[in-house]
Formats: C-alpha cells, sequence, structure tokens
C-alpha cells in the first residue's frame, strides 16, 4: 500500500446535490478530501467552486432557497447532526476580498478566541502572537498591534485573516480565491504560507490562476457546470488528463 492511500479523508461527499431555487448548482458530488493536502478546486465561473466550498462548513444553508441531498461527513461524522458553531470551530474560511473587522490588529486575532471564553491576557497575547507568526504576518505588525487593521496593505490583511482562521486552532482551511485581489508580491507570500500550513492543516482553495493551482497544490478537482469532471493528483492531472475537457480547460480553450 502506497502512501496516499493511508491518507485519512477529512471530508468524505457522497452523491451530493443542491440546487439554489431551481438552478441545480451541485450534481452527484462524490470527493474524498484528504487530509493535510493541499486540494484545489479549479474551473470556469459559474461551475459551482464557491458554492462547493461553502456547503463543507454550512455556509451554504444561509441562503434561504437552497435544497440539498446527498451527504457530506466530515470527520466521518454528518455535517448535518454537527453543530453549526462546532463545525465552523474546526474549518476555518478566508474569502476573496479581505475582510478584516473594522478593529485593531489584535482585536481580529483576540475575537474568535474570546468568543470562545478565553480572557486571561497573557493566554491572547500568545494566540496573537502564535497565530501571527502562523500567518507569516507577525515580524511586520508586532509593533503596532493596536493600529487599525485598515491600515495594513490589502496583502497583510489578507494574511491578517488567515492568521485569524488560525487563532481559534481550525482543521481545515477554505479559502475562496485568496489571492485573486492581491499584487504578485503578496500572492507569493500568501502561497508560500499555504504551503507551511499545510504541514498542520488540510487545505481547500478555489483558484482560477491554473499556475497557481499548479504550484500550491497536491490534489486538484476540476469542475464544470456542476459536477466533478476530474478529481487526481495536480502532476497527472496536468501533464496526463483523462478527460478531453479538462485538457481543454487546462490548456486555456475555454474557461
Ligand atoms: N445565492 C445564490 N442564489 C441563487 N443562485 C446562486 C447563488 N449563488 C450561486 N448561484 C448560482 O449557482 C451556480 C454556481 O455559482 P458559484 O458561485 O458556486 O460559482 P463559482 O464556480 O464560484 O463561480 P466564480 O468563479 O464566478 O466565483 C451559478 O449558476 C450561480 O449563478
Ligand atoms: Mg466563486
Amino acid at each position: 500500500m502506497n502512501k496516499e492511500e493511508n491518507k485519512q479523508s477529512v471530508y468524505s461527499v457522497k452523491d451530493f446535490n443542491l440546487w439554489y431555487g431551481e438552478t441545480h448548482a451541485l450534481k452527484d458530488i462524490s470527493i474524498e478530501i484528504p487530509e493535510k493536502e493541499v486540494v484545489a478546486i479549479i474551473g470556469p465561473s459559474g461551475c459551482g467552486k464557491s458554492t462547493f466550498i461553502k456547503t463543507l462548513n454550512r455556509m451554504v444553508e444561509l441562503v434561504p432557497s437552497v435544497k440539498t441531498k446527498g451527504s457530506i461527513n466530515y470527520e466521518g461524522k454528518d455535517i448535518k447532526k454537527t453543530k453549526v458553531e462546532s463545525l465552523r470551530t474546526e474549518v476555518g474560511m478566508v474569502f476573496q476580498k479581505p475582510n478584516p473587522f473594522p478593529k485593531s490588529i489584535y482585536d481580529n486575532i483576540a475575537y474568535g478566541p474570546r468568543i470562545h471564553g478565553i480572557k486571561d491576557k497573557k493566554t491572547l497575547d500568545e494566540v496573537v502572537e502564535k497565530s501571527l507568526k502562523g500567518a507569516a504576518l507577525w515580524e511586520e505588525v508586532k509593533d503596532r498591534l493596536n493600529e487599525n487593521a485598515f491600515g495594513l496593505s490589502g496583502g497583510q490583511q489578507q494574511r491578517l485573516c488567515i492568521a485569524r482562521a488560525l487563532a481559534v486552532e481550525p482543521e481545515v482551511i477554505l479559502m475562496d480565491e485568496p489571492t485573486s485581489a492581491l499584487d504578485p508580491l503578496s500572492t507569493a507570500k500568501v502561497e508560500d504560507l499555504i504551503h507551511e500550513l499545510k504541514k498542520n492543516y488540510s487545505i481547500i482553495i478555489v483558484t482560477h490562476n491554473m499556475q497557481q493551482a499548479a504550484r500550491i497544490s497536491d490534489k486538484t478537482a476540476f469542475f464544470l457546470d456542476g459536477e466533478i469532471i476530474e478529481f487526481d493528483a495536480t502532476e497527472k492531472m496536468y501533464s496526463n488528463p483523462r478527460d478531453k475537457r479538462t485538457d481543454d480547460y487546462i490548456s486555456g480553450k475555454f474557461g
């Protein structure tokens, strides 16, 4: 048995379907998301990438017209039977546009831990430092922790949002095009960070950037019109895709 087969699945999705009213946005999705790897979700606009990752932390349920069928297990348990709050503690999310709170850098990071009842200043200080270090931002902000987060650059704000996600010690980090609003240097920093983070976290990242998917992911899922056309080791998929549609998309024939 090789190493791949030994990997645990953090999510196990079976025959999952999702409708927004009449729109059938996810069709018979079955996928095993491996632990402590980076899975990239690629595919053209409107194919269901954001919908898919928002189902994983049950955020999609906020849309009133949503109906679903099929199952999503997180660490062996049906997510519908898990408390949303505890699921969201274990599954952090980072969005396309950095969305810090209008608070200090320190309070952005301490927010989640405080909600979980941590009040002790020393403990919070430690969480803030550890999270900022984890997001490769500490050196840049350690002397201005009490300044408003909006004073940071876009790339710094995005790393702050990653630090904020890390502060509650999640297992999984979902990222929806986390670098699409960033300049190339900030993008490179976030990509390096993702590479570091996968030692400790399972990461699922939506990206429109095929080179980025190739650089940072272990596995890639190609979505098209609500279906998963292909899911495989990134290297394999880029060098030798099974499906012609994957090949056409990767080689830029549509998208
Ligand atoms: N809140 C919503 N209400 C109704 N339909 C929606 C909603 N959100 C998404 N959809 C529809 O579901 C489908 C999938 O959308 P989704 O946002 O998941 O695509 P995407 O792959 O993330 O696209 P993009 O690359 O543009 O971000 C689309 O047809 C979209 O119009
Ligand atoms: Mg999207």
